[in-house]
């Protein structure tokens, strides 16, 4: 299991003078182009899996092959919930499986931004999982941008608690008009006011040259999508002359083609070579599972149906359970035995899982401690 916490990673790349690429998933070709770009180069990576591109993706089918790829993956990866838009959405981002997660209200009123921020961090931080928040405001190319500033960057990191901030220096999202211009001194200046690892969205466009400086000032993660995609989406292009081709040629190449580009991408941010340490340095990142089997009171099949369902709802919405799982109660002797299964995003879950007053109410009425009880039981997965 290579999937690491994230804050260790980029901890370490931040404390190392490189930076991790973030790359933004949308297909099960670039998940295995980046991993196979990590593996072949032995660099950390992040997978990330991005709000708005819900609308074109259904990330519950994705998710799940990403945390596959993952997990079987040779070098350290983490899973990033990229430009969440708020409280609900970074809960969902954890259930999908991210192991860190962005919140953007960069937008917003500073003080919009802060409160929001401020909620997702007491949330993820419950569950193990750090917080990226940006300030500022990097644009969509056509928009105005916001540069961050020294000292709202220094409130708004002591105010929020975010682990890792994206700052705007002069980069853009999307594809760019021409050179972009950016401030170097303003990054110099916000990293040595904060000390915490700095992100830059808006890879796409820049120089080796321009990467080196940035990751000088504390730039510790790059997200990178456009550039990417628009070669990808280029080859596709060629593939589709051939006319006689059918759906899978047009995808012929793309996986390799991405694949060598992403590890030039990592070989240029100073990750290349790094895997065995990071692995080394950073804690493993596993869900839990929590087993509650217990003997319903006497009902019938309908009351206990309506039971199974509302568990499912409530214990479904806490924050960090990923999943909840009940198996069809099977007869035991003349009563019926329930098994259920709580998938936790990490152990950090436990503490505020056992105090959430709907967890402490089903397991009052339903499966309170007695001698046909089973509840204290959390397994790492292995
Ligand atoms: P580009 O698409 O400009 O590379 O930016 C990606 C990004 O910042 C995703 O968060």
């Amino acid at each position: 299991m290579a999937l690491v916490r994230m804050q260790d990673m980029l901890r370490h790349a931040y404390e190392n003078g490189y930076a991790v690429g973030a790359f933004d998933v949308v297909s099960l070709d670039m998940i295995q182009g980046i991993i196979t770009a990590a593996e072949r180069c032995r660099a950390p990576v992040i997978i990330g899996i991005s709000e708005p591109h819900f609308e074109h993706v259904d990330m519950g089918l994705l998710a799940p092959a990403v945390e596959a790829a993952a997990a079987r993956a040779e070098v350290p990866v983490a899973i990033h919930f990229d430009h969440g838009s708020g409280l609900e959405s970074a809960v969902e981002g954890i259930r999908l499986g991210c192991n860190g997660v962005m919140v953007d209200c960069s937008h917003l009123e500073l003080k919009e931004n802060i409160d929001i921020t401020k909620a997702v961090v007491a949330m993820a931080h419950e569950c193990g999982v750090p917080v990226e928040a940006e300030l500022g405001y990097v644009p969509d190319s056509g928009d105005e941008m916001v540069y961050t500033t020294v000292e709202e960057a220094r409130g708004f990191v002591r105010l929020t608690g975010v682990d890792f901030l994206a700052v705007s220096i002069g980069t853009v999202h999307g594809r760019l008009g021409g050179k972009p211009k950016l401030d170097y001194t303003r990054l110099r200046h916000i990293n040595e006011a904060l000390g915490i690892p700095l992100v830059l969205h808006g890879g796409s466009g820049l120089s080796d040259d321009q990467f080196h400086r940035l990751i000088t000032n504390g730039i510790a993660k790059i997200n990178y999508f456009t550039a990417l995609t628009d070669s990808a989406a280029r080859l596709m292009r060629d593939n589709a002359r051939d006319k006689t081709g059918g759906y899978l040629d047009l995808f012929d190449g793309v996986s390799a083609l991405l694949e060598q580009e992403a590890e030039r991408l990592m070989r240029v941010w100073g990750g290349a070579g790094r895997a065995a340490e990071v692995l080394e340095r950073c804690a493993p990142w596993r869900p839990v599972d929590h087993l509650i089997t217990f003997q319903p009171p006497e009902m019938d099949a309908e009351e206990l149906e309506f039971i199974t369902r509302r568990g499912r709802r409530l214990l479904g919405a806490i924050p960090g359970v990923r999943e909840v799982l009940l198996s069809e109660p099977v007869q035991s002797g003349t009563r019926r035995r329930c098994a259920w299964t709580l998938r936790l995003a990490s152990e950090a879950v436990i503490p505020q899982l056992e105090q959430n007053p709907d967890y402490q109410g089903l397991r009052k009425r339903y499966w309170r401690e007695s001698d046909s009880a089973s509840v204290s039981n959390y397994r790492r997965s292995a």
